[in-house]
């Protein structure tokens, strides 16, 4: 069968309607709460409309130390459930699947005080970042584990766990990042202890995806021969998606940005760990999406920015998608090429 991006996609316990995965991005647009804003409700619930058929909700915080900025959506509060429900709930009524990115931002996190693996900063410009102790991770599995208690509550089918762009997972994986002596020291331990501990407490019915980066673009960081050594480590056993992006754990990243620049490490995911991945990058049309899954490069393919100026890009362009009802009369079929 040639596989288009209106292909449906069966998951180990639910099918998805098409191939397209609305990339998550921060949007900023929360304040020090990191509650829910009217933006975020119709934000997700116009790409849904837009006929993606996973729609990520942004890197949202598990704790409020681990933030990228201060306006980050939160969860590490049963506060946020409330307004986390309204944005699934809309991405579900307009017929997508919905999914939610956790991340703690480690020595990336906005504030005075950041931890990370090691007492290492990114560059000159950042805080020197405490170095965490085994307290500090234990509670910080435990922060990973309770998002998930509340992604599950908020009634989300999907959750992501953010292992990618240098933020504190990744940071774990990296020589760059990671010098410790102990056991978290070995390069997959960190993730393999947050995905158990989120096994423990996902429903079983509902799926589960990890983003990571590839590679980081720096000698002396991990390639994706690395990446993919640290995932066979763990359990994948529940995994259905593997996202596939790069670079984040050093500034500049020195990479050689063209379009679908990523798709290569999908593929190798893929087809190493015989796993289906997510894949994408600076994809600026519906035929390059189309050609990563005729390639078989990736079951999914990703689209941030297009996305972004553009929400309803795939209504356009993809032929068999409907127009919401009530949209039908701004449908223009010389647009469909
Ligand atoms: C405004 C913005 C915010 C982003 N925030 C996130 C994020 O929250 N989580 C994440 O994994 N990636 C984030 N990214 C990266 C995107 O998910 C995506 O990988 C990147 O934009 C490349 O895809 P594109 O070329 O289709 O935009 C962000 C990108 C942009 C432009």
């Amino acid at each position: 069968m040639q596989m288009k991006l209106e292909t449906p996609l069966k998951l180990k316990h639910i099918q998805i309607k098409n191939r397209l995965v609305m990339a998550p991005m921060c949007m900023y647009q929360s304040d020090d709460t990191g509650v829910v804003k009217p933006f975020h409700e119709a934000h997700y619930y116009m790409h849904a409309l837009g006929g993606i058929g996973l729609v990520m909700v942004e890197a949202t915080a598990i704790s409020k130390h681990g933030r990228i900025s201060v306006n980050d959506l939160g969860i590490w509060s049963d506060d946020h459930i409330q307004g986390l429900k309204v944005i699934s709930e809309r991405i579900k009524e307009a017929g997508s699947t919905s999914c939610i990115q956790i991340n703690h931002a480690g020595r990336k996190s906005v504030g005075q005080y950041p931890f990370a693996p090691s007492q290492i900063k990114m560059d000159g410009k950042d805080e020197l970042p405490k170095a965490m102790s085994l307290l500090d991770i234990k509670e910080t599995i435990s922060d990973f584990q309770k998002a998930a208690i509340r992604a599950n509550e908020a009634g989300f089918d999907m959750v992501e766990i953010h292992a990618a762009h240098g933020y504190l997972i990744s940071q774990f994986m990296s020589s760059l990042s990671n010098q410790r002596d102990d056991h978290y020291g070995v390069k997959h331990q960190f993730l393999k202890d947050v995905i158990e501990a989120i096994y423990q407490v996902w429903p079983l019915h509902k799926s589960i995806s990890i983003r990571i980066s590839g590679t980081e673009y720096h000698p002396d960081g991990f390639d994706i021969d690395d990446v993919i050594k640290i995932l066979k480590a763990c359990d994948l056993s529940r995994i259905d998606l593997i996202h596939i992006s790069s670079g984040g754990n050093i500034r500049p990243n020195i990479v050689t940005l063209a379009s679908g620049y990523q798709l290569p490490l999908a593929r190798k995911i893929k087809h190493e760990l015989s796993i289906k991945t997510i894949g994408g990058g600076l994809l600026s049309n519906h035929e390059e999406g189309e050609e990563a899954l005729q390639h078989d490069d990736c079951d999914m393919v990703f689209y941030g920015r297009l996305l972004l100026r553009d929400p309803f890009y795939f209504l356009r362009h993809i032929e068999k998608f409907e127009f919401p009802k009530p949209y039908q009369r701004g449908k223009l079929l010389k647009e469909k090429s």
